[in-house]
């Protein structure tokens, strides 16, 4: 049979080679600490619960949910961003309802991209964002993000011929895989250069809320200073040119449920609304009713996420220094970035291979996330210290 071109970019995944040497591990008979997905282990709070198992026994529910979503969600996605960053929002025009973030930062090249155009995405970076890119027979130029930038790109390197036939910017931060967070100023130099070069800019947030308040306010000098760190929206706030893309994943350990949002540019979101009106109905009312509650509802279990991650941070970063491996503290999201030293350091993919057929311990090969991953690998804090604790010592009989 014979598949579309645009398929082939999607086939060779490093992750697939993982999950290779993850059941060669199991087969083996090793006990595995798997620390490579970023699928939080903690429980949906039970008011939210409540709430959808509520909307399962009302037949109205059950049927197709046409209009993006309900007014009361898109409100409540509206009235969430409003008390957050202190900007206005239309619920009407400015909100469009996803089936998680990534479904819609991976539908939106469709709406911005002809075949051949490019998208300038960071790298190492989220690889659902070369996905949709891909998808959309769009080309990809990757902005490198290094260490010694703060994990910054330098919009200054991007060739000219290349912004010439660039549609759209994606930005991320707090940043997976490398946990860097972008301060206010450069939020404005990028509206600014994407203004300049009429590119879309979009900025994916999923880590809005997993940041770490002993790190700083990251969002101090804005007029509002309820979130640690800056919305793009905040440095573009009539909403010239950029799209926001949020997701209750994280923050309310939702990620199975599959329920997003994004707010911005009206135009944007009406573009994008009408790519999804070809491919979905919109996610399940029931569902929609749960994350209006934990929009709307108290935001403990949110701040308790935030502790439980800042704990596992501290327990995973103390046991690395112990056996001598110096990695920085991370200042959010539930990620920890290391620099593999010699002689892995440019071999991140044998590392992760060997370290989980050998241990039963498995991570992310930085390579994975892109060319300027490679030499570092990714651990996802998605279990309690003492086993987290377990997986460093396993590691340093490893190394
Ligand atoms: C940068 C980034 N975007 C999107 C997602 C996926 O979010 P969602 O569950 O809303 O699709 C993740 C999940 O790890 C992520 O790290």
């Amino acid at each position: 049979m014979e598949f579309a071109k645009r398929l082939q970019p999607l086939q060779s995944n490093v992750f697939a080679d993982m999950d290779r040497a993850k059941a060669v591990a199991l087969a083996a008979g090793r006990e595995l600490i798997d620390l490579s997905l970023g699928s939080s282990d903690l429980p949906a709070q039970a008011h939210v619960i409540e709430v959808i198992a509520k909307s399962l026994h009302d037949r109205s529910t059950h049927g197709y949910l046409l209009f993006h979503g309900t007014q009361t969600f898109r409100q409540a996605a509206a009235n969430w961003y409003e008390h957050k960053f202190g900007i206005k929002v239309d619920a009407e025009t400015e909100v469009l309802p996803l089936i998680g973030s990534q479904e819609g930062t991976a539908h939106l090249p469709l709406a911005l991209l002809n075949p051949g155009d490019f998208a300038l995405l960071l790298d190492p970076g989220y690889p659902s964002h070369a996905g949709g890119v891909y998808l959309a027979s769009g080309q990809i130029y990757p902005m490198p993000i290094t260490a010694e930038n703060g994990f910054l790109p330098v919009f200054a390197d991007i060739p000219a011929p290349v912004l010439a036939q660039s549609r759209m910017m994606v930005l991320s931060y707090p940043h997976n895989p490398t946990a860097a967070i972008a301060p206010f100023s450069f939020f404005q130099e990028a509206v600014a250069f994407c203004q300049q070069h009429n590119l879309v800019l979009v900025h994916d947030f999923p880590y809005v809320d997993l940041v770490f308040k002993d790190t700083g306010n990251w969002g101090k000098n804005l007029s509002n200073p309820k979130s640690l760190v800056p919305s793009i929206l905040q440095a573009d706030p009539e909403k010239t040119v950029s799209i926001e893309f949020f997701t209750l994943s994280k923050s309310y350990n939702m990620g199975g449920f599959r329920i997003g949002y994004a707010i911005g540019n009206a135009q944007l979101i009406q573009a994008l609304r009408q790519v999804k009106a070809a491919v979905d109905f919109n996610q399940y009312r029931g569902i929609l009713n749960g994350a209006i509650a934990a929009l709307t509802g108290s935001q403990t279990g949110v701040a308790n996420a935030v502790a439980t991650f800042r704990q596992r941070r501290d327990a995973f970063i103390t046991a690395l220094h112990r056996i001598g491996w110096q990695v920085p503290t991370p200042k959010a999201t539930m990620y920890i970035w290391a620099k593999l030293p010699s002689p892995w350091n440019q071999n991140s993919v044998e590392f992760c291979t060997e370290l989980v057929k050998q241990t039963g311990v498995a991570a992310s090969p930085g390579a994975g996330f892109g060319k300027s991953g490679e030499g570092y690998v990714r651990f996802a804090l998605v279990h309690e210290p003492p086993l987290l604790e377990i997986a460093v010592e396993r590691i340093a009989e490893f190394m």
